[in-house]
């Protein structure tokens, strides 16, 4: 990084008598993480330049040359060859200096009616608008694929669990799909925060508006801002649009690990309900029979980042009084790390669901072994008229001496079954049956195969 600018290169120089040292120079500068922004500050510059010749501000000819540098800067950033220097403190400054070397005077009256306290609230905004806008199609993705899986095992089953012990019989289908309804409302969060992101902040200038006859609204419209900002202080000050992001993103990442949990303990060979491709795991360096399920370990691992980047800007924003205050800066690295991780996060489960093989056996064999049947043995005695209290009572008994003799519910005769209830006849082996169990819960939301199908169905629908 070179230093070799004098102060005077500045854009606020002449105020100052002595220049700041090397270390603080470094510790107030953002550009290293703040160039991320690059191309949306001059997205915002050109609609700004565009609004200040319509409306008279600048003239046509100083316009033409703006829109003709940064032309060339867009060119030089995206081969790599635009000099970022630290001297210049942030992507806005670098990005000025660069035009008015390239065009004279017309660089140095694009900033009239501006300040970069709206400037880089405009650019966090259309930097968020687009990453919401990837993760919408990402969260799309993942839940196709997992309603690929769900419906390849409508009929697949497995046993439900409360408590981590075995409760009801389950189609793994209906798991799959209690994550796609947690990653529907994920979008639905993101979709709607993206409402309050798509505000246009430029116009506010440092803190109080400006003497310009500026055209906010033309701004805005050019930038596909649904509208603008309509408090100057409140426009450059608040970050509250990003961190509703971050906790949007926070509850998407927390789906992202319970599910990782269950693969992970899923894979377990002491479980062996499913396996994942290979593709998405390691093995020991040490233990050579090992293969690990990395991804989702390190999905679940992520998720407390990402909860720790929503902490730090609630808590960058809690003490601020208004306007803009450089605390502000430090929005950026957080935000723009939960943005990844999830962006990565997204785009790799959603090729994982597509690498996850399902041992239905397994998952067979562990639904029989928990008596996964009991409450459809008590139903079935509630159907025959017994109060739900005493069926509950009557199973819990049966249940009883299932375990002292190792066995399962279905494994009892007739008449050892009748010896619990009278009301136990030969139809009882019916509702004993994991089919028949999973196959009687018909009804919205309920894990019967055709439920799970039309279920399906329903959301392919909704996702168009
Ligand atoms: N780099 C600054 C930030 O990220 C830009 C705004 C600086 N404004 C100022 N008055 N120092 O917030």
């Amino acid at each position: 990084m070179t230093a070799q600018l004098s102060k005077k290169s500045e854009a606020w120089s002449a105020r100052f008598s002595e220049p700041v040292s090397d270390l603080v120079k470094r510790y107030t500068a953002s550009v290293f993480f703040d160039k991320r922004l690059a191309l949306f500050d001059i997205e915002g510059s050109l609609a700004h330049a565009e609004m200040l010749c319509a409306t008279g501000i600048i003239n046509q000819a100083d316009h033409a040359e703006i829109q003709r540098g940064m032309t060339q800067i867009r060119a030089e950033i995206d081969a790599g060859r635009f000099e970022w220097l630290l001297d210049l403190e942030d992507v806005h400054l670098n990005i000025e200096k660069r035009l008015t070397e390239l065009v004279g005077d017309a660089g140095k009256r694009l900033h009239t009616g501006r300040s970069r306290n709206d400037q880089v609230a405009t650019d966090i905004r259309l930097y968020l608008r687009s990453a919401i806008d990837d993760i919408t199609v990402l969260l799309r993705a993942f839940r196709l694929a997992l309603l690929d899986l769900a419906e390849q095992h409508a009929d697949t089953i497995m046993p439900g669990f409360t408590h981590m012990q075995v409760a009801q019989p389950i189609t793994f289908g209906h798991h799959m799909l209690a994550y796609v309804e947690m990653f529907s409302r994920d979008a639905e969060r993101m979709a709607d925060c993206r409402k309050r992101v798509n505000r246009l902040p430029l116009g506010a200038a440092a803190l109080a508006g400006t003497t310009f006859p500026i055209d906010r609204e033309r701004v805005a419209k050019t930038l596909g801002f649904d509208d603008v900002c309509r408090n100057s202080l409140d426009a450059v000050s608040d970050r509250d649009f990003a961190i509703e992001f971050c906790a949007a993103a926070a509850l998407v990442m927390t789906h992202v690990s319970r599910m990782s949990e269950e693969l992970v303990i899923w894979m377990s060979p002491r479980v062996g309900f499913i396996d994942i491709a290979d593709r998405f795991c390691t093995g020991s360096s040490i233990m050579p029979q090992k293969k690990n399920p990395d991804v989702p370990e390190l999905a679940r691992g992520k998720t407390g980042r990402v909860n720790g980047h929503l902490i730090s800007l609630l808590t960058l924003m809690k003490g601020q009084p208004l306007a803009y205050n450089k605390d502000n800066q430090e929005d950026k690295e957080p935000l723009f790390d939960t943005v990844d991780t999830l962006t990565d996060t997204l785009r790799i489960f959603a090729d994982m669901a597509t690498g996850i093989t399902v041992k239905a056996d397994a998952m067979r064999a562990a639904a029989l072994q928990g008596y996964a049947t009991a409450t459809d043995l008590a139903d079935y005695l509630v159907k025959k008229g017994l109060p739900f209290r005493d069926a509950h009572e009557a199973v819990a008994r049966t249940v009883r001496t299932c375990v002292d003799r190792g066995c399962d519910l279905g494994d009892l005769s007739l008449e050892e079954l009748r010896g619990f209830s009278a009301l136990i006849e030969a139809d009882v082996f019916d509702v004993l049956t994991l089919e028949g169990s999973v196959a009687a819960r018909d009804h919205i939301g309920g894990t019967a195969p055709n439920q799970v199908r039309a279920a399906i169905a329903r959301i392919r629908t909704q996702l168009g």
